[in-house]
């Protein structure tokens, strides 16, 4: 039996996104098919400082000491966003507190976590819309500005200068949001390399985006000579817009499914250059966040494990070339 991992020595490691409970329910299929774990919500801001100065790891460390005690990678994720960040974080939030508050808390939980290969510094913070400015409104953005960005990336390069930093972001093959990232980056790096690496999400569907789309902003942000991952890998069965359940797949939307895995992963070979790794959000399907989004309680299958932990067509599909 094949392992993911292993067929993909030669390319980029192989990653999921996990919780606790899942290292005991999937304990196994990780350790047998990837060689890089993400925690899904356990070394974000609310989890890592859910009061001012409280620090609370214990569930990021789980996890961490789980890939390591299994020769996996441990990617951070994430130190500056304005969503899964505690309110306190942005009470009466000026820019005499913001960067100390941000400068404190990448310290600590860079240092804590020092296993991290890798942080996602900063996570989300271009608009994706196609009007307003580059920057989305947000809390840290309102009150400090873009310095906020730069910041964030010198105070975690500061902490450990081996450490790959990261921005990240969905629709990030969005022609108007892609430009948008290209400049944001390329203005950070100007005066010296402080983004190592830009994680695109890669929350697609059987629908979207195309591969040209996908192959052009590949190509856009290599050309900033940085590295690139896809971080949050997932394949949803639906188009965005459409909120319909079901209460099975049918095998016409796995097939295509599988399909567009194929595709994808060929894109990702191609790309192995700059590709250092390639992440699914979650590990199988029932464990998937699209269960709920961008519905509630609506069934998604999106992964290439199924409910019972089994291989799907897209496994094979992209395991066989
Ligand atoms: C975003 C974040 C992730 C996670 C996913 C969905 O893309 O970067 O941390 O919250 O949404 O769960």
């Amino acid at each position: 039996m094949t392992r993911l991992f292993e067929v993909y020595r030669d390319y980029f490691p192989i990653g999921a996104a996990v919780n606790n409970r899942v290292l005991r329910t999937h304990g196994e299929l990780l350790k047998k098919h990837f060689n890089s774990l993400t925690a899904e919500n356990e070394t974000k801001p609310f989890l890592t400082q859910p009061k001012e100065g409280v620090f609370t790891f214990d569930m990021g460390d789980e996890i961490a000491s789980f890939a390591k005690a299994n020769n996996m990678l441990f990617r951070g994720h994430t130190l500056v966003w304005h969503n899964c960040t505690s309110e306190w974080f942005f009470e009466n939030l000026t820019r005499e507190n913001g960067f100390d508050r941000i400068k404190t808390h990448i310290e600590a939980v860079m240092k804590h976590f020092n296993s991290a290969y890798l942080w996602d510094v900063v996570n989300e913070c271009i608009n994706d819309s196609d009007e307003g400015g580059v920057f989305r409104s947000s809390p840290w953005f309102n009150a400090l500005g873009s310095d906020f960005l730069e910041f964030s990336f010198k105070t975690a390069r500061s902490v450990n200068p081996s450490t790959k930093l990261f921005y990240n972001d969905y629709n990030e093959t969005n022609k108007i949001k892609r430009e948008r990232i290209y400049e944001v980056i390329k203005e950070l790096n100007k005066k010296e390399k402080l983004v190592d690496g830009f994680g695109m999400q890669g929350h697609w569907s059987n629908f979207h985006p195309t591969l040209s789309e996908i192959e052009e902003s590949i190509e856009l942000y290599a050309s900033l000579d940085i590295e690139i991952q896809i971080t949050e890998l997932d394949v949803s069965l639906f188009e965005f817009s459409d909120r319909s359940h079901i209460d099975a797949p049918t095998a016409e939307m796995l097939e295509r499914q599988a399909e567009v895995y194929d595709d994808i992963f060929k894109i990702f070979r191609k790309y192995k250059k700059y590709i250092t790794g390639v992440t699914f959000w979650g590990v199988s399907d029932e464990t998937s966040w699209l269960s709920n989004f961008p519905e509630k309680d609506r069934r998604n299958w999106p992964l290439i494990f199924d409910d019972n932990q089994n291989v799907k067509n897209s496994y094979t599909k992209i395991t066989n070339f």
